[in-house]
């Protein structure tokens, strides 16, 4: 028999994605019987509201999962590691948001718009991986393309916002630029040099949350740095891309953090089996489930982190033929980092999880 409602921890409440979780749970009416909400000590005792009630914030701990039917977790690849193997013995259902999870290949990593049926092999960890942000803005778009026209080759470069990295991050930008702005006292009426000399200062910004300043900056180093040359994020994308959707697609990503607050964007090009026109491409992509088609040049009409923040689609524009290859397409792929990427994913996996296994 189902159940009426379920009771789901939220693992990393306070944190920006965990944040966003409870907020889907809440909008999407999921059937929450009781919810628990976790952090760290420093948290514990602070009150977050679920549907108009204020719940208090525990510290989690190995026993906070008696009796979960669903964990949430998005505080970290080292607390999943730790907490997730516990929760997953105490019988609850472990849908992460970390990377810790994503490759081994008893978990299911999910794009519910890709491939949903790999949920039903949650049980043999208990565990199910919720996908890099990258890897799942660019799998929503690529997936109808995919089944048109087999793709060969991805060709990838991102624009990744600072929201992606926390709630420190978000602050660091904002501090940086406000200083920066505030600082920087220049008219159009004054030479470039004065505009330089007074960006200099700013070279070596004492900084916190990157390796160098991000207000007014980009950065292309998202995660660590691989003995391959490659950041981890980079071949996130190369990986997981090859377990979602289709492990013969080669793949080649450069992620760069932006200054922007909400939303990722990327440029992607394709080589693909079959030829797509621009128009048959923009038909399938009217049509793709999650994908919102925003694809207007002549009206200025194109995908941007401030038309995508909030909004649960994935916008896909600029759709070009590559005039360089016989069969290849451009996009540029821009959606909310913290909602598909993360937050509303999570929660959608969840969805399917109550309708078709527990
Ligand atoms: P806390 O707010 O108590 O530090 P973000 O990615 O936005 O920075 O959020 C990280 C989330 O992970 C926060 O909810 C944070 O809780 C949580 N977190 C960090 N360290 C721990 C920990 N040791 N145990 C549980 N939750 C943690």
């Amino acid at each position: 028999m189902k159940k009426e409602g379920y009771k789901v921890a939220v693992v990393g409440a306070t944190g920006a994605v965990g944040n966003m979780m409870i907020k889907v749970l809440e909008r999407r009416l999921f059937p929450v019987s009781e919810i628990v909400l976790l952090a760290s000590g420093r948290s514990s005792g602070r009150k977050m509201k679920f549907k108009g009630v204020d719940y208090p914030v525990q510290e989690l701990t190995e026993n906070s999962f008696e009796g979960v039917d669903i964990g949430l977790f998005s505080a970290g690849g080292g607390i999943s590691a730790k907490f997730a193997p516990c929760a997953a013995q105490a019988g609850c259902i472990v849908v992460d948001n970390t990377a810790h999870f994503r490759m081994d290949p008893e978990v299911p990593l999910v794009v519910p718009e890709v491939n949903p049926d790999d949920i039903a092999q949650y049980p043999k960890k208990n565990i199910i991986a919720n996908p890099n942000c990258s890897t799942i803005q660019m799998l929503v778009a690529l997936k109808p393309i995919h089944d048109a026209a087999r793709i060969k080759r991805i060709v990838v470069s991102t624009y990744q916002s600072v929201s992606g990295t926390g709630k420190d991050a978000i602050e660091e930008m904002l501090n940086q630029s406000r200083e920066i702005a505030q600082a920087t006292q220049w008219s159009k009426d004054d030479g470039l040099d004065s505009l330089w000399e007074s960006l200099r200062n700013f070279k070596t910004m004492k900084t916190s949350v990157y390796p160098h300043r991000i207000g007014y900056e980009c950065l292309p180093h998202i995660d660590v740095f691989l003995e391959n040359g490659y950041t981890k994020e980079e071949m996130k994308m190369v990986w997981e891309t090859g377990k979602i959707l289709d492990p013969t697609i080669k793949v080649t990503a450069t992620t760069v953090r932006v200054p922007t607050f909400f939303g990722h964007s990327e440029s992607v090009n394709v080589e693909t089996e079959k030829k797509l026109t621009a128009q048959q491409a923009r038909e399938i992509l009217s049509k793709a489930p999650g994908v919102k088609l925003w694809d207007d040049p002549g009206k200025n009409r194109y995908p941007l982190t401030a038309l995508a923040a909030g909004e649960d689609f994935t916008m896909v524009g600029r759709v070009r033929e590559d005039t360089s290859i016989e069969n290849g397409l451009n996009l540029w792929v821009v959606s909310d980092n913290i909602l598909k990427g993360a937050a509303l994913n999570a929660v959608q996996i969840a969805e399917i999880l109550i309708q078709k296994y527990i």
